[in-house]
């Protein structure tokens, strides 16, 4: 019997909300298409925002979400994306299958669809193609209030207010796409670039460094030591490849058991970064000021069968619901330094939430992670540890076979998440709570996402994966067992009183 001690008393920090954040590039059908089609277009639209994808994702509760790139940023001029459609700017995309951008989605775009997710924004900046005098413009343009010709020329164009910028990222992969820069030439860069992100509001700006490519810990220790307090967060990119083989990664939807398992141990690997990234982070930043942000993160796969190369449009399994879980908690139980999350991406590219085809779409089993997950959103995590669930042995070495996180909600319920992932054992876990001995279990919630590891929804079969309710719970006192089926994620909410 597996079991699960959670110790109510003890908060180890707040989860904050942007954990559950997304991201959204110029890049396939991602913005285009996905999220963006236009006042005139026959699906049924808000200002040009798809009403079914608004929905769906409003559902999940996105917190914040990221734009305009990833690599694209980097070669993104924002008054390209401004003014009257049929003046602005084309150009070619050519990170992303060389197609032609119209920029008809742009500053007031991308504020106007975090307007209607109701989430904050995060602006990534062009440091690669962009000068300091372009980024500084940017930012008075969206946040000054005062009498300048940029402040006017947002006004002409038809947002009076100045916008609130919350999060702003001072270049992309700065590493690679974004200049190909060396950490020591960044960091000086990074430090130049963020002086000009000027404050015209009270609130201030989240600035955001580029940070580390997965186990590049020389690029963390030196921008730490060069750059450390100049800046709000440190990103950090990392990628689930089942193959770890950028020229063959492997089928989204085609797999093996043993692949599976790979796929699974190769998402635990988030583990060793946050822990390494964030102890070189401790040695400049021991008040933990300065946040880990991962900005990039989910499985990467070939693109299906047909589909442009540079689209990175993949379908969705049980296998990356369970990468997502293995993350999603990972993230929560490390919330003393990542102060931020994003996966990648939200609609049609990589590990989407959701896929669109014309005027269908398909919500993803990834999609229904985040719908289990959402109440851990601004909880405080509480400790929890496991005994008795055993590894999963694979050709990469062992991996836990459980995962799990428990937060306290602002709803003064204890919300858990619990996967297994075994692809063919289910098991039962007893969870006991720490409860004081006047009080006891007074009532559990419960909703299970659970399949076959290969299972998907398509678009003739958009429902075969979805959340469902649990009730297959035993509670007394201070204990709850339940059954948890192979490759299922539970959700528990429950009441102590
Ligand atoms: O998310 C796709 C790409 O992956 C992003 O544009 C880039 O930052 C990363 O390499």
């Amino acid at each position: 019997m597996i079991k699960l001690y959670i110790n109510t008393e003890r908060n180890k920090g707040k989860i904050h909300k942007e954990l559950y954040g997304h991201f959204a590039e110029h890049l396939g059908r991602c913005i285009y298409e996905g999220i963006f089609v236009g006042e005139d277009s026959p699906i049924p639209n808000t200002n040009g925002m798809r009403n079914d994808v608004v929905e769906a994702l409003k559902e999940i509760k996105v917190p914040v979400l990221r734009w305009p790139g990833g690599c694209f940023a980097d070669e993104y001029h924002w008054k390209d994306g401004i003014g009257k459609k049929e003046n602005r700017k084309k150009m070619v995309n050519t990170n992303w299958g060389g197609v032609v951008e119209d920029n008809s989605f742009g500053t007031h775009e991308f504020m106007e669809l975090c307007r209607q997710l109701g989430c904050e924004n995060y602006i990534n900046g062009n440091v690669g193609s962009g000068t300091v005098q372009e980024m500084a413009e940017w930012i008075e343009y969206m946040t000054c209030g005062g009498d300048s010709s940029l402040a006017a020329l947002r006004r002409e164009n038809g947002q009076e207010e100045p916008w609130k910028v919350q999060y702003f990222g001072v270049g992309n992969e700065s590493w690679g796409c974004g200049g190909n820069m060396l950490p020591e030439y960044y960091a000086n860069e990074y430090r130049r670039y963020q002086t000009f992100v000027r404050q015209y509001q009270n609130e201030k700006i989240y600035k955001i460094a580029c940070g580390p490519n997965e186990a590049d810990y020389e690029w963390t220790e030196k921008l730490m030591r060069t750059a450390g307090k100049f800046m709000d967060g440190l990103s950090l990119h990392y990628y689930t490849l089942p193959t770890g083989n950028w020229d063959k990664k492997g089928s989204a939807t085609d797999f093996d058991v043993e692949t599976y398992y790979v796929t699974l141990k190769k998402a635990f690997f988030m583990e060793e970064l946050i822990r390494k990234h964030s102890e070189i982070m401790d040695k400049y930043d021991p008040e933990k000021k300065v946040g880990l942000i991962i900005d990039e993160w989910g499985t990467w796969y070939d693109v299906e069968p047909g589909t442009n190369p540079g689209f990175l449009y993949q379908q969705n399994t049980m296998r990356d619901a369970m990468a997502a879980a293995i993350n999603l908690n990972l993230f929560n139980q490390n919330c003393g330094r990542v102060r931020m999350a994003n996966i990648a991406q939200m609609v049609n590219v990589l590990q989407a939430m959701v896929l669109t085809e014309g005027e269908r779409i398909v919500k993803t089993p990834s999609y229904y992670v985040f719908d289990l997950f959402k109440h851990h959103q601004d909880a405080d995590l509480l400790e929890s540890v496991l005994f008795g669930a055993g590894e999963i042995p694979t050709k990469e070495g062992a991996m836990p076979r459980i995962t799990q996180s428990a937060s306290m909600g602002k709803d003064g319920k204890i919300h858990i998440t619990v996967a297994n992932l075994s692809a063919e054992e289910g098991c039962t876990v007893e969870s006991i709570l720490s409860v004081s001995p006047q009080k006891s279990v007074k009532k559990v919630g419960g909703e299970i996402l659970g399949g076959e590891i290969h299972d998907k929804n398509t678009f003739e079969e958009p429902e075969k994966v979805k959340k469902e309710s649990f009730g297959a719970i035993e509670a007394d006192k201070d204990t709850i067992r339940f059954e948890i089926p192979a490759c299922s994620l539970v959700h528990l909410a429950v009441e102590v009183g």
